[in-house]
């Protein structure tokens, strides 16, 4: 277990469950976000056996934890544990914050807004009347769905290399928007902004995508993020994308609103997304 708080000797305490562990940056970053808001806290790492979950969040809570983020492979466990779950939670079925509000065990998923915080205000992209192509329909893409289409993009397609599971997400989400599935080889069209939400490049490949899929001033995101360029922002860089960002900006932003369901404050977040790339 790895600790960052602050010296006070009864801070609230908070942890991420995961499993790997060990590289999370949201102890850095929560911690930041305390600092910065004056926070009386801690946040620690706590790796979790697989079969684990509820047993752990149970000895968490129950020794006065006050709130957790959940991350890989956890995520689906903690929407189970949870008595309660926000709007888009359910919506994006899985859970990555658990907190007690008034006595009930809530679980919430900050992911999406995170996703459309860090390009609607970080980045200064809109995702309003804009045509989007997302790669991928993972959980990561669930996760962000509802969020994106809030926002009232033009149209969204899902490309993905598994077509009936870009069709599982259709049904779920065709009554929030104009969103439709395809494979890669069938993508049509050009768009203002393309996401990637595949784990393709974590096994060092990604998927033949057909030429001129860029509108003019498209803009590129790749929810991974890593110290080099991914795969993804290489192929964005080779087809001539304007603006292009990797997901540690997400990353910082849904720890921001994690923090701020906790602590009632929302936290800056730039600077904090600027020192970790300074850290990579
Ligand atoms: P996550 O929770 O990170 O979204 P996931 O639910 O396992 O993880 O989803 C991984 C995504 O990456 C899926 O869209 C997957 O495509 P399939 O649904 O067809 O499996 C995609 N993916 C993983 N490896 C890929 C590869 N080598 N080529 C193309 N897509 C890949």
């Amino acid at each position: 277990m790895t600790t960052l708080s602050s010296t006070n000797n009864n801070p609230d305490r908070y942890a991420v469950f995961g499993n790997p562990i060990a590289h999370s940056k949201s102890p850095i970053l929560h911690a930041a976000f305390a600092k910065q808001t004056q926070q009386i806290m801690e946040y620690t790492t706590q790796c979790v056996e697989v079969d684990e979950f509820a047993k752990a969040a149970d000895e968490f809570f129950n020794g006065g934890g006050k709130g957790l983020n959940v991350t890989v492979p956890f995520k689906i466990d903690a929407f189970n544990y949870a008595q309660a779950l926000t709007e888009r939670a359910k919506k994006a079925g899985a859970v990555n914050t658990l907190y007690k509000k008034n006595n009930v065990m809530t679980g919430d998923n900050t992911d999406g807004v995170g996703f459309v915080s860090d390009v609607t205000e970080n980045l200064g992209w809109e995702l309003a009347n804009k045509n989007i192509l997302i790669l991928g329909a993972g959980g990561a893409i669930r996760g962000i769905l509802g969020p994106v289409l809030e926002q009232q993009p033009t149209s969204v397609v899902i490309a993905n290399r598994t077509v009936e599971k870009a069709e599982q997400l259709v049904e779920i989400f065709s009554g929030d928007g104009n969103i439709r599935a395809t494979s890669y080889d069938q993508i049509t069209g050009s768009f203002d902004i393309v996401i990637n939400g595949t784990s393709a490049g974590l096994h060092g490949s990604f998927p033949e995508l057909p030429d001129h899929l860029l509108a003019n001033h498209s803009a590129c995101y790749d929810l991974m993020y890593a110290k080099s360029d991914t795969l993804f922002i290489q192929w964005a860089k080779n087809s001539g994308s304007e603006h292009i960002a990797d997901g540690l900006g997400m990353l910082v932003c849904q720890g921001a609103e994690s923090f701020f369901q906790w602590r009632d404050i929302y936290p800056e977040t730039k600077h904090v997304i600027a020192t970790l790339r300074d850290n990579l």
